[in-house]
């Protein structure tokens, strides 16, 4: 039997050492693509039993030309990159690591609310650049007693609230999908979307990208929002308009925003960059040292599952192994 093929379309990491090491105890081979672009990912995925993916687009026509492949298993929470009729249509099972930056993710939601709360970066550019004065922060307001809510109750905002209500937060949040015992149990009030807007001094996104959240943070919610709130986004940057945050920053209908996600990442022409009430963070909210071995453990084990003939952890379409079982 010729040895498996485990290809990968794109890496932001320092290594793929861990990823190899439990890729090696099926002997499979691991090819990274010379480039991101379709023609590269797919001169190393064509004949591979198996793509390992981060931020690169897996297009239907890419699927198309796979020859081999039986899983698709994405470095990352978020499946938006891959075509997933596409996978499904060709067989091909799509996985996701849905609990490796947990921490991360609710840290870094934490860490951007009280950078805005008690304006840092801009206090920070403020000294370094000769100033020392109290009046440059005018207004800042306790946080305790304020609202921070949450537009999605999955994992990760499950993990902001009980540090945001550690700091004297009330915590509202609005997920149709998530049962009414565990908004009780984590004592965060569930809420309809227009109430988030309405009542929060934070907004904060944490929903997937998918056809009915893209622009779901657009003119119409930004008029909705307390003219003193911000808006955090750590989810995905297209669920924010940024045209529309941009025009209702300039016309005071919220305060500022701090997102770690953009609509296009680098941003090249986003109206929201050198502003003083926006901060800006490359898409780090996942990264630590820790997490990032976590990561690549996580999405090489599926890889090893399915190539052995067990089921994933993670899929994103299991009716594709029940047409394999069928
Ligand atoms: N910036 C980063 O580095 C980074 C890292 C990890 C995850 N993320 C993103 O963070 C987001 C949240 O991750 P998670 O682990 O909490 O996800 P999760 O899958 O645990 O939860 C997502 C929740 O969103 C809810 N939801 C779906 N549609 C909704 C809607 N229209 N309104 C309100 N809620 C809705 C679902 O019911 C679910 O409870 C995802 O978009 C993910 O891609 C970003």
């Amino acid at each position: 039997m010729p040895p498996l093929r485990v290809a990968v379309a794109d890496s932001p990491f320092p290594t793929l050492d861990p990823a190899r090491e439990v890729l090696s105890k099926i002997g499979a081979d691991l090819r990274l693509a010379s480039e991101p672009t379709p023609e590269a990912i797919l001169r190393v995925a064509t004949d591979a039993d198996a793509l390992l993916v981060t931020y690169a687009k897996i297009t239907a026509e890419m699927i198309q030309a796979l020859t081999r492949c039986r899983i698709i298993s994405r470095f990352g929470i978020g499946v938006d990159n891959v075509d997933l009729a596409a996978a499904t249509s060709a067989g091909i099972v799509v996985t996701r690591v849905p609990d490796y930056c947990i921490d991360e993710v609710s840290d870094h939601t934490l860490a951007l609310l009280l950078a805005l709360a008690r304006k840092i970066p801009f206090a920070n550019a403020q000294v370094h650049a000769g100033g020392w004065e109290m009046s440059a922060v005018v207004p800042i307001h306790r946080l305790r007693g304020r609202v921070l809510g949450l537009a999605g109750f999955g994992r990760i905002p499950q993990l902001v609230a009980p540090k945001a209500k550690s700091f004297g937060l009330r915590v509202i949040a609005h997920d149709p999908y998530v049962p009414a015992e565990i908004f009780a149990r984590a004592g965060v009030e569930a809420v309809e979307f227009a109430q988030v807007l309405e009542l929060s001094d934070f907004v904060s996104v944490h929903t997937p990208l998918l056809p009915e959240t893209r622009g779901l943070f657009g003119a119409e919610a930004f008029r909705q929002m307390k003219p003193t709130a911000y808006l955090i986004n750590t989810a995905r940057g297209p669920i924010v308009d940024e045209l529309a945050l941009a025009r209702a920053l300039d016309a005071g209908h919220l305060a500022g925003a701090a997102l770690d996600v953009m609509a296009q990442e680098p941003p090249v022409s986003s109206p929201l960059v050198g502003r003083a009430n926006v901060i800006l963070t490359p898409h780090t909210s996942f990264y630590s040292e820790e997490s990032l071995v976590d990561l690549q453990v996580k999405a090489a084990e599926e890889v090893t599952r399915v190539l052995t003939g067990h089921a994933p952890r993670n899929p994103v379409n299991p009716e594709v192994l029940q047409q394999r079982t069928a």
